[in-house]
C-alpha cells in the first residue's frame, strides 16, 4: 500500500488531487495511497490528528482550512509564512507546512500558458486563503503593479497593507485596465461572479480563474469583454507536483497529466 497522503477540505469529493497524485506515484515509481478526506467545517484539527495518529505522511490542504492548517503547524517554509496560509502538511517529528500554490500558479504561466507575469500589470481579486497563497510569488514573478480588490474592502486593505500594494473596491476598477486579472475569490464555485466592471479588460487580457472543472460567470464575462480565458486545472496540476516534490524529492512532469485531465 505504501505511505499515506490525503487532500483535506469541505467540500472535497470531487477533487482531483487523488487522481493527479496517483499518476505522479505511478510515473516515478513511488508506492503511495492519497485519499480525500472531507472534515467538519469546525472539525479540521482533529481530523489532521486523527491521519496522523493512524501513521498518515503528509496533507494537501483546501478550502477552507488553509489559514487553519497554518496554525496546525509547528515549523512553515518561508513561503508558506509570507502567505499565512499553508497548502501542504509534512508530517515528522514536528507538522511542517509549506504553500505549493503560489510557484503552482506561476509555474501554470510560465508552463502552460507561456506567459511571463514579468513586468506586467496584474489585478487579483478575493482576500481570502486562496488570494493570500498566491500574493508572494506574484510579487517574487516580478509584476509591475498589484492590486488587490475584494467585496469587503477592509479584508483587501488588510492583505495589501501586509505586502505594500494597492486595495480596491470592484466599483472603484471602473476605468483602470490590466494585463492580467485573476479570481482568487470562491465565487465561481457557486456560479457567481464578482461585480467587476468590464472596462477593466483590454484586447489582450488574460482572465484567469482558480477555480476549475466549470466554465465560471467570470470566464465567461472575461471572454464577452474580448479577453483571453483560462481556468485553474494547470495550477491545479502544477501545485501538485510541487507538494509532490516536497513530500519525495522530485518534481514530476505535468504535461501529460494536465493533458488527460483536460481531455476527460
Ligand atoms: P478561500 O480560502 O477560498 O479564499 P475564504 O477565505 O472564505 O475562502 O474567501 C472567499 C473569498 O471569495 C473572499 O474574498 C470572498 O469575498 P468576501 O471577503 O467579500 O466575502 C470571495 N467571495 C465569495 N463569494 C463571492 C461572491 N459571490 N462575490 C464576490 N466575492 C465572493
Amino acid at each position: 500500500m505504501g505511505e499515506r497522503y490525503a487532500v483535506v477540505g469541505n467540500p472535497v469529493a470531487h477533487s482531483r488531487s487523488p487522481w493527479i497524485h496517483a499518476e505522479f506515484a505511478r510515473a516515478s515509481g513511488h508506492e503511495l495511497e492519497y485519499t480525500a478526506i472531507e472534515a467538519p467545517l469546525d472539525g479540521f484539527e482533529g481530523t489532521v490528528d486523527r491521519f496522523r495518529a493512524a501513521g498518515g505522511k503528509g496533507l494537501n490542504v483546501t478550502l477552507p482550512f488553509k489559514e487553519a492548517a497554518f496554525r496546525y503547524c509547528g515549523a512553515v517554509s518561508r513561503r508558506a509564512a509570507a502567505a499565512r496560509a499553508v497548502n501542504t502538511l509534512v508530517f515528522g517529528e514536528t507538522v511542517f507546512g509549506d504553500n505549493t500554490d503560489g510557484v503552482g500558479l506561476v509555474a501554470d504561466f510560465n508552463n502552460n500558458l507561456g506567459l511571463s507575469l514579468s513586468g506586467k500589470a496584474v489585478l487579483l481579486m478575493g482576500a481570502g486563503g486562496a488570494a493570500q497563497g498566491v500574493v508572494p510569488a506574484l510579487l517574487d514573478a516580478g509584476v509591475a503593479q498589484l492590486v488587490i480588490a475584494n467585496r469587503s474592502v477592509g479584508r483587501a486593505e488588510a492583505l495589501a497593507a501586509r505586502f505594500a500594494v494597492s486595495a480596491s473596491s470592484y466599483e472603484a476598477l471602473r476605468g483602470q485596465t490590466f494585463d492580467i486579472v485573476i479570481n482568487a475569490t470562491s465565487a465561481g464555485l457557486a456560479s457567481q461572479a464578482p461585480s467587476l466592471p468590464a472596462s477593466v479588460f483590454k484586447r489582450a487580457s488574460l482572465a484567469y480563474d482558480m477555480v476549475y472543472g466549470a466554465d465560471t460567470p467570470f470566464l465567461a464575462q472575461a471572454r464577452a469583454a474580448g479577453a483571453r480565458a483560462w481556468d485553474g486545472l494547470g495550477m491545479l496540476v502544477e501545485q501538485a507536483a510541487e507538494s509532490f516534490l516536497v513530500w519525495h524529492g522530485v518534481r514530476p512532469d505535468t504535461r501529460r497529466v494536465l493533458e488527460r485531465l483536460r481531455a476527460a
